[in-house]
């Protein structure tokens, strides 16, 4: 039987009861469908914070490094706000995708059909949504130098450095043409071509990398058209590829389009190393511990590492499965609620999820 290591970072804020929910559905699965899980648990975020005055201890890395995927819930909290930048959860986040050289981050945004209703766009605008946005992870202005605040003459002053070189632009886009390949092939490359330098290479490389893919319809939009495109007429898009910053913006646009930012799950990954599987939402500390968070994100995100980090598709199609009997049935956290549905907390969504898992 395969026996596959599985870390998983519960983090902060609402991280624990959604990690719980879907470790439940993780060990169900793999019982149903004869594989093993080994799974550790590591401190990270603002909880390695209290404990070691560091968002990513060393053994947390090498506990990440070692294993088959990792699975991570949320972090963050307000409470760290004022911490010197790199004892902030959010540094060790990046410090862990820039370790773990996780370059491409996968954020698909489909709509599903139970829940037409509760996105703030009419229902004929995102009926037929099914994106991907592949989000450059490991570059642009979230790593560039040089960066830093500064005081001179009496004058504060601060500066980030958005760069990118070739190859790094080269690699994100192979990735996004060869995820296009089996989808409707139209890749959309978002840029700021009319003003910056780093976005006119990006184009560049994007052209050339698409000489390769002559089956696949490239396009390309300036970021600000595509944040009013995404709302205009978000059916237009299949592959959006970007880079970091404006990925990070955009995804959360996109995720609002299925209703709730509390839906939307993402893969990080390289080419051979073990990915990190992680919702797109963030710790929610103001309902941490209310038992009214959705775990949805989180359930999608594990079945996106049952499918892309350890290749077991079947499984990930049910609890796919799973997930879309429940919110068909009716049943919605306070997130997704509308009119002729059934309110349920986090637990129980996760007991339903479970009920379903058992009835495939
Ligand atoms: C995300 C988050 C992170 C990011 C934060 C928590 C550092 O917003 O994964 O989208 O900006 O990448
Ligand atoms: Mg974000």
């Amino acid at each position: 039987m395969t026996n596959y290591r599985i870390v998983v970072l519960p983090g902060d804020g609402i991280g624990d009861e959604i990690t719980h929910v879907t470790v439940d559905l993780l060990r169900a699965i793999s019982s149903k469908h004869k594989f093993k899980l080994d799974i550790s648990y590591e401190d990270f975020g603002g909880s390695a914070i209290d404990k070691y005055n560091d968002p990513l201890p060393i053994k947390t890395l090498n506990s990440c490094k070692a294993s088959d995927a990792v699975l991570l819930a949320a972090i963050g909290s307000p409470k760290y706000d004022n911490n010197p930048r790199d004892q902030r959860p959010e540094s060790g986040l990046l410090r862990l995708r820039s370790e773990m050289e996780l370059f491409a981050n996968l954020r698909p945004v489909k709509t599903r059909h139970a829940l037409l209703e509760a996105s703030s766009l009419k229902p004929e605008y995102i009926k037929d949504v099914d994106l991907l946005v592949v989000r450059e992870l490991t570059g642009g202005i979230y790593f560039g130098k040089p960066k830093a605040k500064v005081n001179t003459d009496n004058i504060s002053r601060a500066f980030n450095t958005m760069v990118y070189s070739d190859y790094e632009i080269n690699r994100i886009a192979q990735i996004a043409f060869e995820l296009c390949k089996n989808r409707r092939k139209l890749l959309c490359s978002v840029d700021k071509a009319n003003v910056l330098e780093v976005s006119q290479l990006w184009r560049e490389c994007v052209n050339s990398v698409s000489k390769e893919y002559p089956d696949i319809t490239l396009s390309h939009q300036y970021v600000d058209n595509a944040a009013m495109q995404l709302i205009r007429k978000p059916d237009q898009f299949d592959v959006i590829l970007t880079s970091n910053l404006f990925g990070d913006i955009l995804s959360d646009e996109a995720a609002m389009l299925t209703g709730s930012i509390g839906m939307l799950p993402s893969a990080s990954i390289n080419l051979d190393g073990p990915g990190l599987f992680e919702p797109v939402h963030g710790s929610a500390p103001d309902i941490a511990g209310q038992d009214i968070a959705n775990p949805i994100a989180m359930i999608l995100s594990a079945s996106m590492l049952l499918r892309i980090g350890l290749q077991e598709i079947k499984a990930a199609d049910d609890l796919e499965k799973a997930v879309d009997m429940v919110l068909t049935d009716g049943y919605r956290t306070p997130d997704l609620l509308s009119i002729n549905t059934k309110k349920v907390g986090c637990k129980e969504m996760g007991n339903k999820i479970l009920q379903s898992l058992n009835e495939i």
